[in-house]
Protein backbone atom coordinates (compact mmCIF):
# COMPACT_ATOMS: atom_id res chain seq x y z
CA UNK A 1 0.00 0.00 0.00
CA UNK A 2 1.27 3.66 -1.00
CA UNK A 3 1.78 6.07 1.68
CA UNK A 4 1.41 10.11 1.69
CA UNK A 5 2.25 12.77 3.81
CA UNK A 6 -0.14 15.96 3.55
CA UNK A 7 1.47 19.41 4.28
CA UNK A 8 -0.93 22.08 5.02
CA UNK A 9 -1.16 25.54 6.41
CA UNK A 10 -4.57 26.54 6.66
CA UNK A 11 -8.50 25.29 6.83
CA UNK A 12 -7.53 22.02 5.22
CA UNK A 13 -10.17 21.48 3.30
CA UNK A 14 -8.50 19.78 0.56
CA UNK A 15 -7.30 17.77 3.64
CA UNK A 16 -10.44 16.66 4.12
CA UNK A 17 -11.21 15.78 0.31
CA UNK A 18 -8.28 12.95 0.47
CA UNK A 19 -9.22 11.97 3.80
CA UNK A 20 -12.81 11.43 2.44
CA UNK A 21 -12.33 9.90 -0.70
CA UNK A 22 -8.90 7.48 -0.07
CA UNK A 23 -11.28 4.60 0.82
CA UNK A 24 -12.31 4.26 -2.48
CA UNK A 25 -9.82 5.34 -3.69
CA UNK A 26 -8.64 2.20 -7.02
CA UNK A 27 -4.78 2.79 -6.19
CA UNK A 28 -4.60 1.74 -2.92
CA UNK A 29 -3.10 4.57 -0.13
CA UNK A 30 -2.91 5.66 3.25
CA UNK A 31 -2.73 8.97 4.72
CA UNK A 32 0.47 8.36 6.89
CA UNK A 33 1.07 11.85 8.41
CA UNK A 34 -0.12 15.40 8.50
CA UNK A 35 2.47 18.22 8.57
CA UNK A 36 1.90 21.64 9.24
CA UNK A 37 4.21 24.68 9.53
CA UNK A 38 1.97 26.82 11.99
CA UNK A 39 -1.34 25.70 13.86
CA UNK A 40 -4.59 25.26 11.93
CA UNK A 41 -7.19 23.94 11.56
CA UNK A 42 -6.48 21.10 9.05
CA UNK A 43 -4.35 19.78 11.86
CA UNK A 44 -7.87 19.14 14.00
CA UNK A 45 -9.10 17.84 11.14
CA UNK A 46 -6.43 14.89 11.07
CA UNK A 47 -6.37 14.11 14.38
CA UNK A 48 -10.39 13.78 14.20
CA UNK A 49 -9.22 11.17 11.63
CA UNK A 50 -6.84 9.35 13.81
CA UNK A 51 -3.87 10.50 11.52
CA UNK A 52 0.00 11.47 12.73
CA UNK A 53 0.65 14.82 12.64
CA UNK A 54 3.62 16.74 12.97
CA UNK A 55 3.62 20.99 13.40
CA UNK A 56 6.73 22.01 12.48
CA UNK A 57 6.85 26.16 12.94
CA UNK A 58 7.96 27.56 10.30
CA UNK A 59 8.56 31.15 12.43
CA UNK A 60 10.67 29.19 14.37
CA UNK A 61 12.38 27.49 11.85
CA UNK A 62 13.24 29.45 8.99
CA UNK A 63 15.19 27.82 6.29
CA UNK A 64 15.39 24.85 8.38
CA UNK A 65 12.05 24.15 7.93
CA UNK A 66 12.88 21.86 4.50
CA UNK A 67 15.68 19.77 5.85
CA UNK A 68 13.80 19.34 9.61
CA UNK A 69 10.40 17.99 7.56
CA UNK A 70 12.71 15.55 5.17
CA UNK A 71 14.65 14.05 7.90
CA UNK A 72 10.58 13.37 9.16
CA UNK A 73 9.59 11.86 6.58
CA UNK A 74 13.09 10.27 5.58
CA UNK A 75 11.80 7.14 3.14
CA UNK A 76 8.41 6.45 4.55
CA UNK A 77 6.34 7.62 2.12
CA UNK A 78 5.90 7.26 -1.64
CA UNK A 79 4.48 10.81 -2.20
CA UNK A 80 4.14 14.56 -0.87
CA UNK A 81 1.07 16.36 -1.13
CA UNK A 82 1.02 20.43 -1.17
CA UNK A 83 -2.53 21.30 -0.01
CA UNK A 84 -2.41 24.41 0.54
CA UNK A 85 1.44 24.60 1.85
CA UNK A 86 2.50 28.06 2.09
CA UNK A 87 6.19 27.62 2.99
CA UNK A 88 8.56 27.08 0.44
CA UNK A 89 10.57 24.04 0.37
CA UNK A 90 14.26 24.51 -0.47
CA UNK A 91 15.43 22.80 -4.19
CA UNK A 92 17.34 19.65 -2.04
CA UNK A 93 13.86 18.96 -1.03
CA UNK A 94 12.39 19.25 -4.20
CA UNK A 95 15.19 17.65 -6.19
CA UNK A 96 15.71 14.17 -3.33
CA UNK A 97 11.73 13.57 -3.94
CA UNK A 98 11.25 14.42 -7.78
CA UNK A 99 8.16 13.15 -9.65
CA UNK A 100 6.89 12.41 -5.84
CA UNK A 101 5.74 16.27 -4.88
CA UNK A 102 2.97 17.33 -5.94
CA UNK A 103 1.10 20.70 -5.10
CA UNK A 104 -2.66 22.07 -5.93
CA UNK A 105 -2.48 25.51 -7.33
CA UNK A 106 -6.53 27.42 -7.61
CA UNK A 107 -5.88 28.57 -11.00
CA UNK A 108 -5.35 27.80 -14.90
CA UNK A 109 -1.55 27.54 -14.40
CA UNK A 110 0.70 28.56 -15.73
CA UNK A 111 -2.00 31.75 -15.61
CA UNK A 112 -1.84 33.24 -12.60
CA UNK A 113 1.27 31.55 -10.69
CA UNK A 114 4.07 32.29 -9.35
CA UNK A 115 5.23 34.24 -5.95
CA UNK A 116 3.15 36.30 -4.47
CA UNK A 117 0.21 34.60 -5.96
CA UNK A 118 -1.61 32.95 -3.04
CA UNK A 119 -4.96 32.97 -1.56
CA UNK A 120 -6.84 35.99 -2.61
CA UNK A 121 -4.61 37.29 -4.68
CA UNK A 122 -5.17 34.60 -7.17
CA UNK A 123 -8.74 35.54 -7.82
CA UNK A 124 -8.89 38.79 -7.25
CA UNK A 125 -6.09 39.48 -10.24
CA UNK A 126 -8.20 36.77 -12.21
CA UNK A 127 -11.62 39.33 -11.58
CA UNK A 128 -9.42 42.46 -12.09
CA UNK A 129 -8.36 40.71 -16.09
CA UNK A 130 -11.70 40.04 -16.61
CA UNK A 131 -10.97 36.36 -17.03
CA UNK A 132 -14.00 34.02 -18.74
CA UNK A 133 -12.96 31.37 -16.99
CA UNK A 134 -10.42 30.15 -13.81
CA UNK A 135 -9.74 27.06 -12.23
CA UNK A 136 -7.19 24.99 -10.71
CA UNK A 137 -4.61 22.97 -11.26
CA UNK A 138 -2.33 20.06 -9.61
CA UNK A 139 1.22 19.76 -10.54
CA UNK A 140 4.52 18.53 -10.08
CA UNK A 141 6.96 20.65 -7.68
CA UNK A 142 9.95 21.55 -9.19
CA UNK A 143 12.62 24.04 -7.92
CA UNK A 144 10.45 26.90 -9.50
CA UNK A 145 7.63 28.55 -7.98
CA UNK A 146 4.01 26.71 -9.64
CA UNK A 147 6.24 25.71 -12.63
CA UNK A 148 6.39 22.06 -12.66
CA UNK A 149 4.86 19.85 -14.99
CA UNK A 150 0.74 19.99 -15.25
CA UNK A 151 -0.74 16.95 -14.16
CA UNK A 152 -4.16 17.81 -14.29
CA UNK A 153 -6.95 21.07 -14.24
CA UNK A 154 -10.52 21.90 -13.84
CA UNK A 155 -11.86 24.81 -16.35
CA UNK A 156 -14.32 26.92 -13.89
CA UNK A 157 -16.28 29.39 -15.71
CA UNK A 158 -15.90 33.13 -14.73
CA UNK A 159 -19.11 34.89 -14.15
CA UNK A 160 -18.96 38.80 -15.20
CA UNK A 161 -20.75 39.54 -11.39
CA UNK A 162 -18.22 37.14 -9.80
CA UNK A 163 -16.39 39.02 -7.10
CA UNK A 164 -13.02 37.07 -5.60
CA UNK A 165 -14.73 35.67 -2.90
CA UNK A 166 -17.58 33.41 -5.06
CA UNK A 167 -14.87 32.62 -7.35
CA UNK A 168 -12.61 31.06 -4.96
CA UNK A 169 -15.61 29.31 -3.11
CA UNK A 170 -16.49 27.85 -6.96
CA UNK A 171 -13.05 26.82 -7.55
CA UNK A 172 -12.44 25.63 -3.87
CA UNK A 173 -15.17 23.40 -5.03
CA UNK A 174 -13.43 21.67 -7.88
CA UNK A 175 -10.03 21.37 -6.16
CA UNK A 176 -11.81 18.98 -4.07
CA UNK A 177 -12.43 16.48 -7.15
CA UNK A 178 -9.17 17.77 -8.46
CA UNK A 179 -6.71 16.68 -5.80
CA UNK A 180 -8.07 13.15 -4.85
CA UNK A 181 -8.28 12.10 -8.77
CA UNK A 182 -4.56 13.59 -8.96
CA UNK A 183 -2.92 11.37 -6.24
CA UNK A 184 -4.87 8.11 -7.62
CA UNK A 185 -3.31 9.03 -11.17
CA UNK A 186 0.22 9.69 -9.80
CA UNK A 187 0.01 6.97 -7.41
CA UNK A 188 -0.84 4.65 -10.36
CA UNK A 189 2.08 6.00 -12.63
CA UNK A 190 4.26 4.68 -9.55
CA UNK A 191 3.24 1.47 -9.52
C1 LIG B 1 -6.56 26.08 -1.73
O1 LIG B 1 -7.18 27.02 -2.55
C2 LIG B 1 -5.30 25.58 -2.41
O2 LIG B 1 -5.42 25.46 -3.78
C3 LIG B 1 -4.33 26.67 -2.08
O3 LIG B 1 -4.63 27.01 -0.74
C4 LIG B 1 -5.99 26.72 -0.47
C5 LIG B 1 -6.02 25.81 0.71
O4 LIG B 1 -7.29 25.54 1.17
N1 LIG B 1 -2.97 26.29 -2.39
P1 LIG B 1 -7.53 24.41 2.26
O5 LIG B 1 -6.59 24.67 3.42
O6 LIG B 1 -7.29 23.07 1.63
O7 LIG B 1 -8.98 24.58 2.68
Amino acid sequence: MFKIAVLISGGGSNLQSIIDTVSTSKVEYEISCVIADRECYGIERAKQNNIVTKIFDRKVLKKDISKKIDGYLGDHVDLVVLAGFLSILDEEFINNRKGRIINIHPSLLPKFGGPGMFGMRIHRAVIDAKESESGCTVHYVDAGIDTGEIIEQINVKVDPKDTAEILQKKVLVEEHKLLPKAIEQVLYNLK
